[in-house]
């Protein structure tokens, strides 16, 4: 079917948009009453361990589940990006769990790598958006994202579905291992029913992200900063900057500040800090405080508790709906969308055809 862009300036911003209802429709899919229902053997109950596989945007869902599989689930995981991955020849020893995720499904290293771990112990899991794609052809099992079809080149509303989806995951593994009762279980679910309309409360704050990616926009370098799993959202906020507006732009785990990029920081690099105020909120204040001494201004994504906290300190502040700890990467995944969109409208850069970049990478 033909998608247009239902009066969206650009095809990244309805999809920006839409996420309320595409996440609402992807929970539809997955959830029933009863709870998840994956519509087939995922492969989760015996698994020792996991290795996850993907490109971009995927590979940054994929370090956001390693924190979800680890800690609700307690199972070992590795992931790394396609084209380093069998190149490394990996050992893959017998209960090992693959896991590939791409939006495409076609992306030429990521099937390469789960042509090598078929050959060898593994059991192999795709999560994809395209469904008939050679990638999810090629799996044991395939679970769609139910994104719907992603036109603008730089991943948005497929992030926030492939992370929906791995969080089933943890937590249908969680479960089958013993490590989350019903009740523990019934709780998340009934959060992350309640996602969608965090969304649109958050997509609400439209223009105050406006405003600071029209100040965004006129840097040189940006910073993003994160701790847990607010850091692969860091990296995803980082690589939609570079990737639209071709700012240049890092992504750190907080922590890592004072082992080398502290020495990037003055007035003119802007520090983007993703921190919901969580139990290592109190050292994320601290690296910014580090940020603010030095002159850095700091542009805090944050509850308002954390706002509250980080009073008056930061260059500006934006304040989002409180979400339980689980599911903040998915919500902050949409001011770091939105940060990028608006930088490169205001740059005036082709938004949905970014320079030198392709929606699906088909060659090695
Ligand atoms: C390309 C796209 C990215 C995407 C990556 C992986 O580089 O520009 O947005 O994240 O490929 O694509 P996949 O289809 O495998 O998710």
């Amino acid at each position: 079917a033909r998608v247009d862009k239902s009066g969206y300036k650009h095809f990244m911003a309805k999809e920006i948009f839409e996420q309320p209802t595409v996440l609402a429709d992807a929970l539809r899919a997955y959830l029933s009453p009863e709870g998840i229902h994956l519509g087939a053997d995922a492969g989760l109950a015996g698994v020792q361990r996991i290795t996850m596989v993907a490109c971009g945007t995927a590979f940054y869902a994929c370090l956001t589940a390693k924190y979800w599989f680890e800690r609700l689930a307690r199972v070992p995981v590795e992931v790394d990006i396609a084209s380093e991955f069998r190149y490394r020849e990996p050992p893959i020893p017998e209960g090992t769990l693959a896991i590939f995720v791409s939006q495409s499904g076609e992306t030429a290293d990521t099937l390469a790598a789960l042509r090598y771990c078929k050959g060898r112990a593994a059991s192999i899991l795709s999560v994809v958006n395209v469904a008939e794609s050679s990638i999810a052809r090629e799996s044991d099992v395939a679970l769609p994202i139910h994104a719907g079809a992603e036109i603008g080149v730089a991943s948005t509303k497929a992030f926030t579905c492939q992370l929906n989806v791995l969080y089933l995951l943890a937590l249908e593994t969680a479960r089958l291992r013993g490590e989350i009762d019903a009740e523990g279980i019934s709780e998340r679910l009934d959060a992350l029913r309640s996602l969608p309309g965090l969304f649109n409360a958050t997509l609400e704050r439209d223009d105050r992200i406006a405003d600071a990616a029209l100040a965004l926009s006129e840097a040189r370098d940006v910073l993003f900063l994160g701790r847990g799993l607010m850091y692969p959202l860091a990296l995803e906020g980082a690589l939609k900057l570079k990737e639209i507006s071709y700012i240049h732009a890092e992504a750190y785990a907080s922590g890592e500040l004072k082992h080398g990029p502290i020495a990037l920081i003055d007035k003119t690099v802007p520090v983007v800090v993703m921190a919901p105020r969580d139990g290592l909120f109190d050292k994320t204040v601290s690296n910014m405080q580090e940020v603010i001494a030095r002159g850095g201004q700091v542009l805090l994504i944050t509850d308002a508790e954390g706002a509250r906290e980080a009073d008056g300190e930061t260059w500006r502040t934006i304040v989002l709906p409180d979400v339980p700890e689980d599911l903040a990467p998915m919500l902050y995944a949409l001011p770091a969308q939105l940060l990028a969109y608006h930088a490169a409208v205001a740059k005036g850069t082709d938004v949905d055809q970014p320079r030198n970049l392709a929606k699906s990478v088909t060659v090695e």
